[in-house]
């Protein structure tokens, strides 16, 4: 039997290069092998953009069509958008009723997003419920692994804990524990070596043009020691050296390094030649994102089919939990 595998994606902006490495490689890989339903998290967003909420409509088609672009298949994954399913708000609904507030004021991001977005009035409700969302997301599909980055794993320890008393408080096994699946993924970090993150402004778009994605890539911090064409400059603080790392031959990284050491390769060419080598990689992706979006009705039916699959299994799961709960 293949493993269920659950994973989202809040729209809070276009994908970049740090997501292609981080996660969608490892959702395509996955889409392969297991029975796997990734979706848009927009009501996670709004969580957090709930002051100015357009961001997310437009962003949820911009992920649907990163996503597509970089080779997630709706034929192989159930692919939909969170807020088209409610099912997902009733079993929130139902698992909140379950859920001591301690347990979601003890999780780290809660403390930790409201002091980094200060800006933002965090004090609510929905915010402190993200967590819980969450574990309604998984277990909504019987998920058994959740792919997600280290700065999850709490999420997802709550999200058992829920589970747990739920089956127990209902006696049974109603609910599924999904275990956190670790990706090795390397964590690709930003221009200027902070994490590529919207809000720094040092990310390198999936659909960045050619000269955009020249332009930022001569941007980048390089070694800041190597002053002169002449001095040897050492790959491992440059930023363009880990980009080699993945986008060039295991030989021509070896080579890049040795040449950077030995002071033959400057930072100028050698950045002119990583901006080709992602463009090269960007080139079919941005080709496929623009005719995916010069046609909104076909992202639109992508939805639709995949909500319409995803609520098959949502459905059941409800009618399980309500039972437990003696609702029906
Ligand atoms: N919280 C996740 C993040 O910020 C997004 C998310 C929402 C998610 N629901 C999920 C991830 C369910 C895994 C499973 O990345």
């Amino acid at each position: 039997m293949k493993t269920r595998i659950v994973s989202g994606m809040r729209p809070t902006g276009k994908l970049h290069l740090g997501h292609y490495h981080g996660v969608l490689r490892n959702w395509l890989k996955l889409q392969s092998q297991e029975e796997c339903f990734f979706f848009v998290a927009d009501w996670h967003a709004l969580t957090t953009e709930y002051a100015d909420p357009r961001v997310i409509r437009e962003s949820t088609r911009d992920v649907l069509a990163d996503w597509l672009a970089v080779g997630l298949d709706p034929k192989k994954a159930t692919i939909f958008v969170q807020s088209h399913v409610k099912e997902h708000a009733e079993l929130h609904l139902l698992l909140s009723m379950i859920t001591p507030l301690g347990w979601l004021e003890r999780v780290p991001s809660f403390k930790e997003m409201q002091q980094e977005l200060s800006t933002k009035d965090l004090s609510t409700y929905g915010f402190l419920g993200y967590p819980l969302l969450q574990a309604a997301d998984v277990a909504l599909y019987d998920g058994n692994k959740v792919p997600v980055g280290v700065d999850q794993v709490p999420h997802i320890e709550l999200a058992r804990e829920i589970v747990r008393r739920f089956n127990h408080l209902y006696k049974g096994d109603i609910l599924v524990e999904a275990q956190p699946l670790l990706t090795e993924s390397p964590k690709l970090l930003g221009l200027d070596r902070r994490k590529m993150s919207k809000s720094y402004n040092n990310s390198i778009y999936l659909s960045d043009s050619p000269e955009e994605v020249l332009k930022k890539v001569q941007s980048a911090i390089t070694d800041p020691a190597r002053i002169k064409r002449s001095d040897p400059g050492n790959p491992d603080i440059c930023i363009i050296y880990d980009y080699h790392k993945l986008h060039n031959t295991p030989e021509a990284v070896c080579q890049v390094a040795q040449e950077c050491r030995a002071a033959t390769l400057g930072c100028t060419d050698d950045k002119k030649k990583m901006a080709a080598l992602i463009n090269d990689f960007l080139d079919p992706i941005r080709k496929t994102r623009q005719e995916l979006l010069k046609d909104p009705g076909y992202l639109d039916e992508v939805a639709r089919q995949g909500r319409e699959k995803a609520q098959v299994i949502a459905q059941q799961t409800l009618i399980r939990v309500q039972k437990a709960m003696n609702l029906i």
